[in-house]
């Protein structure tokens, strides 16, 4: 029997394997059930597509990696050649292993060949995974090609496909995307979008025919990428609608790409986006793509959240600790360090309940604004006559822990790593990119540059005592990026993972969070070795309640650093109550980044109420479903957090402007069991917001008592909230 089929959860994934091709995929969705031989057997038979006038004789089968001899003239899964042959392929089918993780938790095997170790990159498996494993070689080609599909318990897919060049000479990979099909009842398409302090703006439109092709030629994730890219029903939402979706897990250059064929098919698929001549295979080595992570759902976004929240909260490396409330010194002192202030502020902090201090940029050799010093990763003597130890041991005494922030791929051309080593630069000959924000990137391929960054990565985290958390900041987009005369964003790429890897493995207490001009550095693969991404620059409460809501669709909230701004916002000069700034800041991995060594007693009694509430939610934040309200009218934004037995929850709803009516309408709280009766009520930890007049329902301080069912399909009514205002509600259980 050779039709395979591996269900997880409420997943199905079935391969007809029988050769003598690459196995076509027959269906990747919903579970199907229990199917013996037979009835896998009629599947397949029943999803065979017509055969129809002025096409091939027959019907094209779609695998994981389509090609045109098996009569796809869509968009190929592998583009290559070697010296201009061995263009087209057509892999015939060697073999497959497939397995329960639960049974073999250690190794991803291929014939008996280990080909990998789980969970290597952080993205494979748990237990209870099934592991699938494709052998297929093209010998006229000289090409082998190995699949690896995991389905984890949770229903959630990833698919990497490893090239390796069997043949003489050089063979160039141009692009290797694996692919998924989607049924045509996916109709409109979802991805995100965005810049510099807009991260993860959503975009949404019908799917036509042709390929909706969103590629990042950042060298990094970039600002735009895509996140997720969506598939589903008419009117899909965030609690119904089915949908597919796809994430590109790679932190350089890459593709995420929906296809629509006029002869029918629909697909997702997503890889690494490959410069001409950036892989050139000599005989005997390969190349493996990025994981492609593919995950289904008939509940709507929400239910793709559920299965990646529960995905990456059971890696074995995934932080653990309650998620220490963060105090970073960005906006308050800028590049302004001074011992003594940065003392008070940590003083503060620990009195208004914060547990994590960062002392942001400015802290090395001669930077003293941002044209200066990054590559010369010494404490600067000037600022620091007596080192950072002063500090550390103030912030630590404190009880906090103490963070750093570091560029450790950067290089300013005003700096001593310059100046020695002009040339350890990522570049084309003869010129340098253009300067973006002063700086450019060190080439860490060279073995000499990556070296020199880890050795004093390595110093800085061992000659000091305390530093138990790094802000790894990445702040310019690779341009021209060239190793030794050829591209080099595909090795840079590996080399920071590379550098992560080692770091981590030399100092396994140390947490990073992954910053990148703000969020322009958020996926799954820098994920597997950091522990929180900074979601953006902006700190305004109103774009972050978009830009945070957005993020949570691939990521849980104690993944997501989120911020209470001051009152007036840095980027965008609004001003918000600290009611709002810290409402929306409550659904994270939450922070200050304000000076609040000048903020009034009334502020900090309110700041340190707002803190001292999420430390009390914090256990339901950070494990609990995310579920997020479609509300219907657009100035009305509500979600929240679910405990995973149903006895507790946490909702924000949010007015973001006016609306055209006065009453928008009942508010409904999803995600509850449905036959359970819950007592809904303000928190009262932190002062009300002042809402409209008189507008306030009698229950709100005192409660009310709804079953989930009600609550879920009738909702409630709450008081008129001015613009830029959230109300928070605590949901438990009765009885
Ligand atoms: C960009 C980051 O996103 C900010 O939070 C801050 O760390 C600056 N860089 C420092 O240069």
């Amino acid at each position: 029997m050779t039709i395979l089929h591996l269900r997880r959860a409420r997943t199905s994934l079935v391969l007809d394997a029988r050769g003598p091709g690459l196995p076509r995929v027959v269906h990747w969705g919903g579970d199907v059930g229990d199917l013996d031989d037979d009835a896998l057997r009629h599947l397949v038979d029943a999803t065979v597509p017509p055969v129809v006038p002025s096409s091939f004789d027959e019907p094209p089968a779609l695998s994981l990696l389509p090609e045109a001899s098996a009569g796809w003239s869509g968009r190929p899964g592998l583009a290559g050649h070697r010296d201009g042959r061995d263009w087209s392929t057509s892999f015939r089918l060697d073999g497959w292993d497939v397995r329960d993780s639960s049974t073999d938790p250690g190794h991803l095997t291929a014939g008996g060949e280990v080909v990998g170790v789980l969970p290597a990159d952080g993205g494979h498996g748990g237990p209870g995974a099934a592991l699938l494993t494709v052998r297929a070689s093209d010998p006229a080609a000289g090409l082998t090609l190995t699949s690896e599909i995991m389905l984890d318990p949770h229903g959630l897919l990833t698919v990497r496909h490893r090239l390796r060049n069997d043949g003489d000479g050089v063979y160039e990979v141009r692009e290797l995307t694996p692919v998924l099909p989607v049924p045509a009842v996916a109709t409109e398409l979802l991805d995100l979008t965005g810049r510099w302090c807009r991260e993860r703006s959503p975009q949404r439109h019908p799917w036509p025919h042709g390929a909706w092709v969103r590629e990042g030629r950042h060298g990094r994730t970039g600002h735009d990428a895509t996140l997720l890219l969506v598939a589903g029903t008419a009117g899909f939402g965030f609690g119904h609608g089915e949908v597919w979706a796809v994430h590109t897990a790679w932190s350089g250059d890459h593709v995420t790409v929906a296809e629509r064929r006029p002869t029918g098919e629909s697909t997702l698929g997503g890889g690494e986006l490959l410069a001409p001549g950036e892989i050139r295979l000599a005989p005997g080595e390969s190349y493996e793509t990025p994981l492609l992570y593919a995950v289904w759902s008939d509940d709507g976004l929400d239910g793709l959240s559920d299965v990646l929240h529960a995905h990456l909260r059971a890696r074995p490396g995934h932080p653990r600790s309650p998620r220490p409330v963060t105090l970073n010194v960005w906006e308050a002192v800028y590049f302004d360090h001074d011992l003594d202030r940065l003392r008070a502020l940590a003083d503060r902090a620990a009195h208004l309940g914060v547990e994590r201090f960062v002392l942001d940029d400015g802290w090395f050799r001669g930077r003293r604004d941002d044209t200066a010093g990054l590559g010369d990763w010494y404490v600067d003597e000037g600022v620091w006559p007596d080192g950072l130890q002063p500090l550390i041991g103030h912030v630590t005494g404190q009880g906090l822990q103490f963070g750093l922030w570091v560029e450790p791929e950067m290089v300013n051309p005003d700096s001593d790593l310059f100046r020695a080593h002009p040339d350890w630069l990522l570049a084309v000959p003869g010129r340098l990119p253009p300067a973006w924000r002063n700086q450019q990137v060190l080439d860490l391929g060279r073995p000499e540059a990556y070296d020199y960054v880890r050795e004093r990565l390595d110093a800085l985290l061992s000659e000091h005592r305390g530093i138990s958390y790094l802000k790894w900041d990445q702040n310019r987009d690779l341009t021209e990026a060239g190793h030794h005369g050829r591209p080099g964003v595909h090795g840079q790429t590996l080399a920071v993972y590379r550098l992560l890897d080692e770091l981590r493995g030399r100092h396994p207490d140390v947490e990073i969070e992954s910053c990148s001009s703000g969020g322009a550095r958020v996926d799954l693969a820098i994920l597997a070795r950091t522990d929180r991404v900074w979601a953006s620059d902006c700190n305004d409460a109103l774009e972050r309640l978009s830009i945070q809501r957005w993020t949570g669709l691939l990521l849980p909230p104690e993944l997501i650093g989120t911020h209470i701004g001051p009152e007036r916002s840095h980027t965008t000069h609004r001003v918000h109550d600290l009611g709002f700034r810290a409402a929306t800041a409550l659904f994270g991995h939450h922070g200050i980044e304000w000076d609040i060594a000048s903020i009034s007693a009334a502020e900090q009694a309110e700041l340190a109420a707002w803190v001292a509430l999420h430390k009390r939610l914090r256990p339901l934040l950070h494990a609990g479903r995310v579920v997020r309200v479609d509300h219907p009218d657009p100035a009305v934004w509500a979600h929240g957090v679910v405990d995973h037995d149903n006895t507790r929850a946490v909702y924000a709803v949010a007015r973001l402007t006016t609306s055209v009516a006065q009453v928008p309408g009942a508010v409904r709280l999803p995600g509850l069991d449905p036959a359970r009766r819950y007592r809904v009520r303000q928190v009262a930890d932190v002062p009300a917001p002042a809402t409209i007049e008189r507008s306030a329902p009698p229950w709100l301080a005192s409660g009310v008592t709804l079953t989930g069912a009600a609550l879920a399909r009738v909702g409630v009514q709450l008081p008129a909230l001015h613009p830029e205002q959230s109300l928070v509600l605590e949901v438990d259980a009765v009885g």
